[in-house]
Protein backbone atom coordinates (compact mmCIF):
# COMPACT_ATOMS: atom_id res chain seq x y z
CA UNK A 1 0.00 0.00 0.00
CA UNK A 2 1.39 3.20 -1.12
CA UNK A 3 2.03 5.48 2.73
CA UNK A 4 -0.60 8.84 2.90
CA UNK A 5 2.63 10.43 2.09
CA UNK A 6 5.27 8.87 0.27
CA UNK A 7 8.79 11.37 1.47
CA UNK A 8 11.83 11.55 0.17
CA UNK A 9 12.00 10.16 -3.62
CA UNK A 10 11.73 13.29 -5.28
CA UNK A 11 14.56 12.17 -7.82
CA UNK A 12 13.30 8.41 -8.40
CA UNK A 13 9.78 9.66 -8.58
CA UNK A 14 10.68 12.36 -11.45
CA UNK A 15 13.13 9.72 -13.24
CA UNK A 16 10.38 7.50 -12.84
CA UNK A 17 7.36 10.10 -14.67
CA UNK A 18 9.94 11.19 -17.37
CA UNK A 19 9.96 7.84 -18.51
CA UNK A 20 6.14 7.30 -18.03
CA UNK A 21 5.23 10.60 -20.03
CA UNK A 22 7.78 9.30 -23.27
CA UNK A 23 5.80 5.40 -22.56
CA UNK A 24 2.10 7.78 -22.96
CA UNK A 25 3.18 9.57 -25.56
CA UNK A 26 3.71 6.01 -27.74
CA UNK A 27 7.76 6.77 -27.32
CA UNK A 28 9.98 3.91 -25.92
CA UNK A 29 11.55 5.24 -22.91
CA UNK A 30 15.21 4.74 -23.27
CA UNK A 31 15.95 2.48 -20.45
CA UNK A 32 14.62 -0.24 -18.10
CA UNK A 33 14.55 0.25 -14.66
CA UNK A 34 15.67 -1.35 -11.80
CA UNK A 35 14.67 -0.43 -8.38
CA UNK A 36 16.93 -2.59 -5.61
CA UNK A 37 17.82 -2.15 -1.92
CA UNK A 38 17.53 -3.52 1.46
CA UNK A 39 13.91 -4.54 2.57
CA UNK A 40 11.90 -1.88 4.38
CA UNK A 41 13.36 0.66 1.99
CA UNK A 42 10.44 1.39 -0.25
CA UNK A 43 10.84 -0.48 -3.44
CA UNK A 44 7.18 -2.03 -3.24
CA UNK A 45 6.03 1.60 -2.58
CA UNK A 46 7.31 3.24 -5.05
CA UNK A 47 6.73 0.40 -7.90
CA UNK A 48 2.97 0.67 -6.71
CA UNK A 49 3.23 4.26 -7.30
CA UNK A 50 4.35 3.97 -10.45
CA UNK A 51 1.53 1.48 -11.84
CA UNK A 52 -0.75 4.49 -10.33
CA UNK A 53 0.89 6.92 -13.15
CA UNK A 54 1.01 4.55 -15.51
CA UNK A 55 -3.01 4.08 -15.22
CA UNK A 56 -3.14 7.58 -14.84
CA UNK A 57 -1.89 8.55 -18.42
CA UNK A 58 -3.37 5.26 -19.67
CA UNK A 59 -0.63 2.99 -20.16
CA UNK A 60 -1.23 -1.04 -19.79
CA UNK A 61 0.49 -2.35 -17.07
CA UNK A 62 0.98 -5.80 -16.23
CA UNK A 63 2.01 -6.01 -12.81
CA UNK A 64 3.42 -9.55 -10.93
CA UNK A 65 4.55 -10.02 -7.60
CA UNK A 66 6.63 -13.00 -7.39
CA UNK A 67 5.59 -13.77 -3.72
CA UNK A 68 1.89 -14.29 -4.66
CA UNK A 69 0.00 -16.69 -2.92
CA UNK A 70 -0.80 -20.49 -4.10
CA UNK A 71 -1.99 -22.77 -2.07
CA UNK A 72 0.28 -25.46 -4.05
CA UNK A 73 2.24 -24.29 -7.11
CA UNK A 74 2.03 -27.91 -8.91
CA UNK A 75 -1.75 -27.94 -8.69
CA UNK A 76 -2.16 -25.29 -11.44
CA UNK A 77 0.85 -26.95 -13.79
CA UNK A 78 -1.02 -27.45 -16.90
CA UNK A 79 -4.61 -26.64 -15.92
CA UNK A 80 -7.37 -24.88 -17.21
CA UNK A 81 -6.43 -22.11 -14.85
CA UNK A 82 -2.66 -21.03 -16.06
CA UNK A 83 -4.74 -20.82 -19.52
CA UNK A 84 -7.16 -18.76 -18.14
CA UNK A 85 -4.25 -16.85 -16.68
CA UNK A 86 -2.06 -16.56 -19.59
CA UNK A 87 -5.30 -15.33 -21.37
CA UNK A 88 -5.50 -12.81 -18.79
CA UNK A 89 -2.15 -11.90 -19.37
CA UNK A 90 -2.26 -10.95 -23.13
CA UNK A 91 -5.57 -9.42 -22.68
CA UNK A 92 -6.77 -5.82 -21.17
CA UNK A 93 -7.00 -7.15 -17.68
CA UNK A 94 -4.91 -9.53 -15.30
CA UNK A 95 -6.36 -11.20 -12.78
CA UNK A 96 -4.67 -13.23 -10.68
CA UNK A 97 -5.62 -16.76 -9.79
CA UNK A 98 -3.50 -17.71 -7.48
CA UNK A 99 -0.29 -18.34 -10.05
CA UNK A 100 3.14 -17.43 -9.31
CA UNK A 101 5.42 -16.04 -11.35
CA UNK A 102 7.25 -19.15 -11.38
CA UNK A 103 4.41 -21.29 -11.97
CA UNK A 104 4.17 -19.40 -15.73
CA UNK A 105 5.94 -20.82 -19.14
CA UNK A 106 8.64 -18.30 -19.66
CA UNK A 107 9.17 -18.04 -23.24
CA UNK A 108 5.24 -18.15 -24.00
CA UNK A 109 4.86 -15.38 -20.88
CA UNK A 110 7.40 -13.28 -22.85
CA UNK A 111 5.70 -13.83 -26.39
CA UNK A 112 2.11 -12.88 -24.51
CA UNK A 113 3.97 -9.95 -23.21
CA UNK A 114 5.59 -8.79 -26.54
CA UNK A 115 1.87 -9.25 -28.21
CA UNK A 116 0.56 -6.51 -25.85
CA UNK A 117 3.24 -4.14 -25.67
CA UNK A 118 2.31 -3.72 -29.75
CA UNK A 119 -1.31 -3.04 -29.23
CA UNK A 120 -0.66 -0.44 -26.66
CA UNK A 121 2.06 1.42 -24.45
CA UNK A 122 2.80 -1.33 -21.63
CA UNK A 123 4.59 -0.94 -18.50
CA UNK A 124 5.59 -4.57 -17.03
CA UNK A 125 6.16 -4.01 -13.53
CA UNK A 126 7.99 -7.36 -11.32
CA UNK A 127 8.14 -7.00 -7.68
CA UNK A 128 11.01 -9.47 -5.46
CA UNK A 129 12.81 -9.62 -9.12
CA UNK A 130 15.46 -10.79 -7.00
CA UNK A 131 13.76 -14.64 -6.81
CA UNK A 132 12.79 -14.58 -10.87
CA UNK A 133 14.05 -17.88 -12.11
CA UNK A 134 16.80 -17.86 -14.59
CA UNK A 135 14.49 -19.03 -17.37
CA UNK A 136 11.81 -16.47 -16.75
CA UNK A 137 14.25 -13.57 -16.02
CA UNK A 138 16.19 -14.84 -19.19
CA UNK A 139 12.84 -14.64 -21.60
CA UNK A 140 12.02 -11.73 -19.80
CA UNK A 141 14.79 -9.81 -20.27
CA UNK A 142 15.40 -10.56 -24.14
CA UNK A 143 11.80 -9.45 -24.76
CA UNK A 144 12.22 -6.06 -23.04
CA UNK A 145 15.77 -5.46 -25.12
CA UNK A 146 13.58 -6.74 -28.06
CA UNK A 147 11.03 -4.50 -27.79
CA UNK A 148 13.66 -1.90 -26.86
CA UNK A 149 15.07 -2.17 -30.53
CA UNK A 150 12.16 -2.37 -32.13
CA UNK A 151 10.87 0.93 -30.60
CA UNK A 152 7.91 -0.58 -28.79
CA UNK A 153 6.79 1.41 -26.46
CA UNK A 154 7.16 -0.85 -23.16
CA UNK A 155 9.01 -0.85 -19.79
CA UNK A 156 9.75 -3.53 -17.64
CA UNK A 157 10.61 -1.89 -14.02
CA UNK A 158 12.07 -4.26 -11.61
CA UNK A 159 12.34 -4.58 -7.78
CA UNK A 160 14.04 -6.41 -5.39
CA UNK A 161 16.75 -6.75 -2.91
CA UNK A 162 20.23 -5.77 -3.33
CA UNK A 163 21.53 -9.22 -4.95
CA UNK A 164 19.11 -8.28 -7.66
CA UNK A 165 21.88 -6.47 -9.54
CA UNK A 166 23.91 -9.16 -9.31
CA UNK A 167 21.46 -11.44 -10.04
CA UNK A 168 20.73 -10.10 -13.42
CA UNK A 169 23.74 -9.86 -14.60
CA UNK A 170 24.15 -13.52 -14.44
CA UNK A 171 21.21 -14.03 -16.86
CA UNK A 172 21.80 -11.19 -18.94
CA UNK A 173 24.63 -9.20 -19.24
CA UNK A 174 23.98 -6.79 -21.83
CA UNK A 175 20.13 -5.88 -20.51
CA UNK A 176 21.72 -5.14 -17.13
CA UNK A 177 24.13 -2.89 -19.16
CA UNK A 178 21.25 -0.84 -21.14
CA UNK A 179 19.40 -0.53 -17.55
CA UNK A 180 19.06 2.20 -15.06
CA UNK A 181 19.71 1.28 -11.79
CA UNK A 182 18.02 3.40 -8.75
CA UNK A 183 19.10 2.20 -5.41
CA UNK A 184 16.97 2.63 -3.03
CA UNK A 185 18.16 3.67 0.83
CA UNK A 186 17.29 5.04 3.33
CA UNK A 187 15.71 8.99 4.09
CA UNK A 188 17.43 11.87 4.72
CA UNK A 189 16.46 13.25 7.96
CA UNK A 190 14.02 15.92 6.66
CA UNK A 191 12.17 13.47 4.20
CA UNK A 192 11.97 11.44 7.55
CA UNK A 193 10.16 13.98 9.82
CA UNK A 194 7.83 14.43 6.84
CA UNK A 195 6.79 10.82 6.37
CA UNK A 196 6.03 11.28 10.08
CA UNK A 197 4.54 14.75 10.40
CA UNK A 198 2.54 15.36 6.99
CA UNK A 199 -0.11 11.96 7.16
CA UNK A 200 -0.47 13.05 11.25
CA UNK A 201 -0.99 16.94 10.18
CA UNK A 202 -3.55 15.89 7.10
CA UNK A 203 -4.96 14.45 9.92
CA UNK A 204 -5.14 17.27 11.87
CA UNK A 205 -2.91 16.34 14.60
CA UNK A 206 0.30 18.08 15.17
CA UNK A 207 3.61 16.96 16.97
CA UNK A 208 6.24 19.29 19.07
CA UNK A 209 9.46 19.82 17.19
CA UNK A 210 11.76 17.72 19.36
CA UNK A 211 9.25 14.51 19.34
CA UNK A 212 9.34 14.62 15.63
CA UNK A 213 13.33 15.03 15.98
CA UNK A 214 13.20 11.96 18.58
CA UNK A 215 11.10 9.58 16.54
CA UNK A 216 13.48 10.33 13.32
CA UNK A 217 16.31 9.96 15.47
CA UNK A 218 14.98 6.32 16.72
CA UNK A 219 14.05 5.57 13.25
CA UNK A 220 17.71 6.29 11.57
CA UNK A 221 15.65 7.15 8.41
CA UNK A 222 14.33 3.91 7.77
CA UNK A 223 11.00 3.42 6.10
CA UNK A 224 9.34 0.37 7.95
CA UNK A 225 10.39 2.11 11.16
CA UNK A 226 8.90 5.82 10.03
CA UNK A 227 5.96 3.89 9.18
CA UNK A 228 5.67 2.07 12.33
CA UNK A 229 5.83 5.06 14.46
CA UNK A 230 3.55 7.17 12.30
CA UNK A 231 0.88 4.85 13.36
CA UNK A 232 1.85 4.11 16.84
CA UNK A 233 1.98 8.29 17.56
CA UNK A 234 -1.75 7.97 15.38
CA UNK A 235 -3.34 5.41 17.67
CA UNK A 236 -1.31 6.46 20.54
CA UNK A 237 -2.06 9.99 20.72
CA UNK A 238 -5.61 10.51 19.76
CA UNK A 239 -6.46 13.90 21.16
CA UNK A 240 -6.13 16.42 18.47
CA UNK A 241 -5.55 19.17 19.97
CA UNK A 242 -2.87 18.32 22.37
CA UNK A 243 0.52 18.24 20.30
CA UNK A 244 2.52 15.06 20.64
CA UNK A 245 5.11 15.77 22.82
CA UNK A 246 8.53 14.03 24.23
CA UNK A 247 6.79 12.34 26.95
CA UNK A 248 4.63 10.58 24.56
CA UNK A 249 7.50 9.19 22.78
CA UNK A 250 8.83 7.89 25.73
CA UNK A 251 5.53 6.02 26.34
CA UNK A 252 5.19 4.64 23.23
CA UNK A 253 8.89 3.57 22.64
CA UNK A 254 8.55 0.17 24.25
CA UNK A 255 6.19 -0.59 21.60
CA UNK A 256 7.97 0.77 19.01
CA UNK A 257 11.56 -1.50 19.87
CA UNK A 258 9.33 -4.65 20.71
CA UNK A 259 7.97 -4.25 17.22
CA UNK A 260 11.27 -3.40 16.07
CA UNK A 261 13.05 -6.08 17.73
CA UNK A 262 10.20 -8.75 16.05
CA UNK A 263 11.97 -7.18 12.80
CA UNK A 264 15.60 -7.94 13.65
CA UNK A 265 15.04 -11.39 15.23
CA UNK A 266 13.91 -12.23 11.32
CA UNK A 267 17.34 -9.85 10.42
CA UNK A 268 19.17 -12.21 12.74
CA UNK A 269 18.28 -15.45 11.76
CA UNK A 270 18.84 -14.73 8.39
CA UNK A 271 22.47 -13.88 9.25
CA UNK A 272 22.56 -16.81 11.46
CA UNK A 273 21.49 -19.25 8.46
CA UNK A 274 24.14 -17.52 6.24
CA UNK A 275 26.63 -18.33 8.59
CA UNK A 276 27.52 -14.65 8.64
CA UNK A 277 26.78 -13.56 12.44
CA UNK A 278 30.55 -13.83 13.39
CA UNK A 279 31.29 -11.00 10.77
CA UNK A 280 28.08 -8.62 11.10
CA UNK A 281 29.20 -8.80 14.99
CA UNK A 282 32.54 -7.89 14.09
CA UNK A 283 31.29 -5.29 11.39
CA UNK A 284 28.70 -4.16 14.31
CA UNK A 285 31.76 -3.13 16.87
CA UNK A 286 33.68 -1.20 13.77
CA UNK A 287 30.24 0.60 13.13
CA UNK A 288 29.85 1.58 16.68
CA UNK A 289 32.70 4.06 16.30
CA UNK A 290 31.83 5.49 12.65
CA UNK A 291 28.98 5.77 10.42
CA UNK A 292 30.63 4.73 7.15
CA UNK A 293 33.94 2.51 6.17
CA UNK A 294 35.83 2.22 2.90
CA UNK A 295 35.81 -0.80 0.91
CA UNK A 296 39.63 -1.74 2.79
CA UNK A 297 38.28 -0.99 6.17
CA UNK A 298 35.39 -3.42 5.21
CA UNK A 299 37.72 -5.56 4.48
CA UNK A 300 40.11 -5.53 7.45
CA UNK A 301 37.41 -5.59 9.81
CA UNK A 302 35.56 -9.06 8.10
CA UNK A 303 39.35 -10.38 7.85
CA UNK A 304 39.92 -10.04 11.24
CA UNK A 305 36.36 -11.54 11.82
CA UNK A 306 37.07 -14.14 9.89
CA UNK A 307 40.17 -14.91 11.69
CA UNK A 308 39.34 -14.98 15.38
CA UNK A 309 36.81 -17.35 14.62
CA UNK A 310 39.22 -19.69 13.18
CA UNK A 311 37.50 -19.00 9.68
CA UNK A 312 40.23 -19.08 6.48
CA UNK A 313 40.46 -15.76 5.93
CA UNK A 314 42.01 -15.76 1.99
CA UNK A 315 40.59 -12.66 -0.38
CA UNK A 316 37.71 -14.91 -1.80
CA UNK A 317 36.35 -15.37 1.59
CA UNK A 318 36.58 -12.08 2.80
CA UNK A 319 35.06 -10.56 -0.60
CA UNK A 320 32.03 -13.80 -0.40
CA UNK A 321 31.68 -12.72 3.33
CA UNK A 322 30.93 -8.81 1.81
CA UNK A 323 29.01 -9.88 -1.15
CA UNK A 324 26.50 -11.71 1.12
CA UNK A 325 26.18 -8.83 3.70
CA UNK A 326 25.47 -6.53 0.75
CA UNK A 327 22.80 -9.18 -0.14
CA UNK A 328 21.08 -9.51 2.82
CA UNK A 329 21.01 -5.67 3.24
CA UNK A 330 23.40 -5.77 6.36
CA UNK A 331 25.55 -3.06 5.09
CA UNK A 332 24.70 -0.99 2.18
CA UNK A 333 27.29 0.68 -0.36
CA UNK A 334 26.79 4.52 -0.64
CA UNK A 335 28.84 5.25 -4.17
CA UNK A 336 27.87 8.96 -5.14
CA UNK A 337 30.92 10.58 -4.23
CA UNK A 338 34.12 9.96 -5.66
CA UNK A 339 35.18 7.60 -2.97
CA UNK A 340 32.25 4.95 -2.44
CA UNK A 341 31.90 3.78 1.26
CA UNK A 342 29.86 1.30 3.22
CA UNK A 343 26.90 2.47 5.66
CA UNK A 344 24.85 -0.01 8.07
CA UNK A 345 21.80 -0.90 6.32
CA UNK A 346 19.78 0.06 9.47
CA UNK A 347 22.40 0.84 12.62
CA UNK A 348 20.61 -0.45 15.16
CA UNK A 349 20.54 -3.82 13.48
CA UNK A 350 23.88 -3.65 14.19
CA UNK A 351 23.38 -2.88 17.84
CA UNK A 352 20.72 -5.48 18.20
CA UNK A 353 23.52 -7.52 16.64
CA UNK A 354 26.11 -7.25 19.04
CA UNK A 355 23.61 -7.69 22.39
CA UNK A 356 22.42 -11.16 21.18
CA UNK A 357 25.89 -12.36 20.47
CA UNK A 358 26.41 -11.09 23.93
N1 LIG B 1 9.17 7.17 0.88
C1 LIG B 1 8.41 6.71 1.88
N2 LIG B 1 7.73 7.56 2.69
C2 LIG B 1 6.97 7.09 3.70
N3 LIG B 1 6.80 5.78 3.98
C3 LIG B 1 7.44 4.89 3.20
C4 LIG B 1 8.27 5.31 2.13
N4 LIG B 1 8.79 4.22 1.54
C5 LIG B 1 8.30 3.17 2.21
N5 LIG B 1 7.49 3.56 3.20
C6 LIG B 1 6.82 2.65 4.15
O1 LIG B 1 7.80 1.71 4.60
C7 LIG B 1 7.28 0.39 4.61
C8 LIG B 1 8.14 -0.52 3.75
O2 LIG B 1 7.98 -0.19 2.37
P1 LIG B 1 8.00 -1.30 1.22
O3 LIG B 1 7.15 -2.45 1.59
O4 LIG B 1 7.73 -0.61 -0.07
O5 LIG B 1 9.53 -1.73 1.29
P2 LIG B 1 10.31 -2.75 0.34
O6 LIG B 1 11.60 -2.10 0.01
O7 LIG B 1 9.45 -3.18 -0.78
O8 LIG B 1 10.59 -3.97 1.34
P3 LIG B 1 10.73 -5.54 0.99
O9 LIG B 1 12.08 -5.71 0.37
O10 LIG B 1 10.63 -6.20 2.32
O11 LIG B 1 9.63 -5.93 0.07
C9 LIG B 1 5.84 0.48 4.17
O12 LIG B 1 5.01 0.49 5.30
C10 LIG B 1 5.76 1.81 3.44
O13 LIG B 1 4.50 2.37 3.52
MG1 LIG C 1 8.72 -5.01 -1.35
Amino acid sequence: MIPPYLAGRDREQSILSRRLDKLANGAPPGTHLILYGPRGNGKTVLLEWSLRQARERRIDVVDIGLGEAAADDSQFRGSPILTRWMRALGGASLIGAGIRWRELPPSRTAAVIERRARKQPLLVAVDEAHTLTVKMGRALLSAGQRMQRSGIPAMLLLAGTPDLPRHLNSMHVSFWDRSKRLPIGRLEPVAAGDAIRIPLEDGGRSVAVDALAEAVRESHGYPFFLQLWGELLWDGCPEPSIAISCSDIDRLRPQFRRERNLFYADRYDELDRADLLPVAEGVATEFADTERLTRQQLKRVVRSSLEGEGIASDPRSVTNAIGRLRDLGYVWLVGQESVAYFEPGIPSLMTYVEQNRG
